[in-house]
């Protein structure tokens, strides 16, 4: 029998096929890359090629669309409703009569690549987790004593090449209605080649999953496409924990003292997780059994409080983990409402105070891809921090406590409309100039009409840092009171001084309390980089990431000023803004990704500063700003730092 040449681009894949062979036939053969959910029935147009007409000399074929099989009353169907775009082809019906070269459309590809939005969020490959297998089930009869079961394993054996799939009891629970609804024709949602997840009557073209970023104030929710990898819906909810407690050590004491009290913040977690599920189905239009996989990506705390294990361990040294690695736990044993064989996958955990989220973060930013030396800081009332590249991976934990969101602060408030986030102050004058959320002016432009309620974090950070740059905060922190003769600004309160950012109520001021209070939370932070730049064998990292949801907020320069980080060529510092939710959704879209982060994570190298004999040396070090010892020359290339001089030993009046 005649062959005929076929080369599928970009794939490059090639191979000759008897005449009349399918396009699908021969992309399955070649391995190339071409989608189908129905199986080459010409019902759900996702093998759609495009021919690529002209000599090409390269490849040695005359390519030609008349090299294909005409037309037929499937694809003429598909092209009617809009659902064949005009001059293509569906693979499965178009058979070889003569050698062509065909493309296969990006959407038509199951691996491709999705864009994803955000400054630095790298491009995520598609390579899916759950399937979907349209099969025609044979029907049962008096003479056939095989069950319904047992048909639809053996049709998908026959379709798909799909054996000993495991089909749990709530799946099996709705297979024979599904069946008879559907005429014996149904779409199966299998994960991993291993698992059935759902199965529903007729064809299905596509189905959801959600990637969570389990976060101990807010949870983040992105609803995807898991064939397209398209975010269809996102939500966010304020964790309801909190009103167990304010940060993460607080409930797990609330754990630890009150009996049922785990396995109440467990509720409260579950109960928040299934609200946003519903939340985001709801949103996109779909029902919530079309979502079919979930990833998590949450500190150790959160990690285990979801999973109903006792967080208690995580309280105290030697804070050990329940477990560690990768786990897919059935999501109806989390409670939640979605199809019901699907898994929530969450993803491994560094170390008692480096979570899933922080490994999230590693797979979003890929330092272990690269060679330069990446600093990796996710800011939160316990930093993350991972320090390398391709060569090695460290990483640790510092407790940064809670300044950073605002609490402890005088003023203080969480980042929402009315607080302040930016602030200037003028060296010459001491009079400051400032920028609130919700509102685009700046505090002495006109149109500036905010309803100014605090300052949080990021304006702290920078209250500080330009309170440094000004003059009125010395090297050590202490407030120059001095300047109280020049400016009514700073001013003396209970035996300290203060500087007044706003004297209308609410009053808002910096405290000498205040300010020591993000001494202590950055010299926390700048600790624990520093060790992990001394174990690294480096004085400096080549570029610094700051990610968190706050850390997308915090303005290098004045990250700097204040010595949050290690000095380094402003150019080289970015936010990566939400590098864990960004983790969690290429888990969710792509297999292979969690086998690679749960091997990077098994070779992440962990230090634990609370042990580490030179933490408190460097903690103490790091109190001044931007650090007693260190030069920044980096900085000192955008601005003048004060001269370096302590508070005079002098007991204030
Ligand atoms: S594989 Fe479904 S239309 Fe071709």
């Amino acid at each position: 029998m005649t062959d005929h040449a076929v080369v599928f681009t970009p794939s490059g894949r090639r191979g000759r096929f008897a005449a009349g062979t399918s396009l699908l036939a021969a992309a399955r053969a070649l391995g190339a890359d071409l989608d189908s959910v129905c199986g080459g029935r010409g019902i759900c147009g996702r093998c759609q090629v495009a021919v690529q007409p002209g000599e090409h000399l390269k490849l040695g074929i005359a390519s030609t669309a008349e090299h294909l099989t005409p037309l037929n009353a499937a694809e003429a169907r598909l092209e009617a409703r809009g659902r064949l775009v005009p001059g293509r082809r569906l693979g499965c019906q178009a058979g070889l009569c003569g050698d062509v070269v065909v493309d296969v459309p990006p959407e038509h590809q199951v691996h491709r690549q999705v864009v994803a939005k955000g400054v630095d969020a790298r491009p995520i490959a598609l390579d899916p987790v759950v399937t979907l297998h349209h099969v025609q089930v044979g029907e049962p009869d008096m003479h056939d004593p095989r069950s319904d079961a047992q048909r639809l394993r053996e049709a998908l054996a026959a379709e798909w090449g799909l054996e000993g799939l495991r089909l749990p009891l709530p799946v099996l629970a709705g297979l024979q209605a599904a069946l008879r609804k559907g005429g014996f024709a149904v779409t199966v949602a299998v994960r991993q080649r291993r698992d059935i997840v759902a199965i529903w009557p007729g064809l299905v073209e596509s189905v959801q999953g959600v990637a969570v970023d389990l976060g101990s104030t807010t949870i983040a929710a992105h609803l995807c496409d898991l064939s397209s990898g398209a975010v269809l819906a996102s939500a966010g909810a304020m964790n309801p924990q909190i009103r167990l407690g304010e940060d993460l050590m607080s409930r797990v004491s609330y754990a630890m003292m009150n009996a049922g009290g785990a396995a109440e913040l467990t509720q409260a977690a579950r109960g928040a997780l299934g609200a946003l599920l519903a939340e985001l189905a709801e949103k996109a239009g779909i029902a919530p059994e079309r979502i079919v996989e979930v990833t998590l990506a949450g500190n150790p705390v959160m990690h285990h409080l979801v999973l109903g294990l006792d967080p208690v361990e995580l309280g105290a040294a030697p804070f050990a983990l329940a477990e560690d690695a990768p786990l897919d736990v059935p999501a109806r044993e989390l409670g939640l409402a979605i199809a019901p064989g699907a898994f929530v996958h969450l993803l491994p955990c560094i170390a008692g105070h480096v979570g899933a989220d922080a490994a999230a973060m590693v797979l979003a930013e890929a330092p272990h891809r690269d060679d330069p030396v990446t600093l990796l800081v996710d800011v939160g009332t316990n930093a993350e921090i991972v320090l390398g590249s391709r060569q090695r991976l460290l990483a640790c934990s510092s407790p940064t406590g809670p300044a950073f969101e605002g609490a402890q602060i005088t003023a203080g408030q969480r980042a929402a409309p009315g607080a302040i986030e930016r602030l200037r102050i003028d060296p010459a004058t001491l009079e400051p100039r400032f920028k609130v959320i919700g509102c685009d002016a700046w505090s002495d432009e006109p149109g500036f009409d905010a309803q100014v309620t605090g300052i949080c974090g990021s304006g702290i950070i920078e209250a500080v840092a330009q309170m440094h740059l000004a003059g009125i905060l010395r090297h050590d922190g202490s407030l120059d009171g001095g300047l109280a003769e020049r400016s009514p600004r700073v001013r003396e309160e209970y035996r300290s001084f203060t500087y007044i950012i706003r004297e209308d109520a609410p009053r808002i001021a910096i405290t000498q309390h205040d300010v020591r209070a993000v001494q202590l939370a950055k010299a926390a932070l700048h600790a624990g980089a520093k060790l992990l730049m001394r174990r690294f064998g480096i004085a400096a990292p080549d570029r610094i990431k700051l990610a968190g949801a706050f850390g997308g907020h915090i303005d290098p320069l004045h990250a700097l000023v204040l010595g949050l980080i290690p000095d380094c060529p402003l150019e080289a510092i970015s936010a990566v803004g939400n590098a864990a939710g960004h983790g969690a959704r290429i888990a969710l879209l792509n297999a292979a990704a969690r086998t690679e982060i749960a091997e990077v994570v098994r070779r992440i190298e962990k230090v634990e500063t609370a042990i580490e004999p030179d933490f408190q040396q460097e903690f103490v070090a790091a109190m001044a700003l931007p650090h007693a010892t260190d030069a920044y020359p980096n900085l000192a290339r955008h601005v003048t730092l004060p001269p370096r001089r302590s508070a005079p030993r002098r007991r204030l009046r």
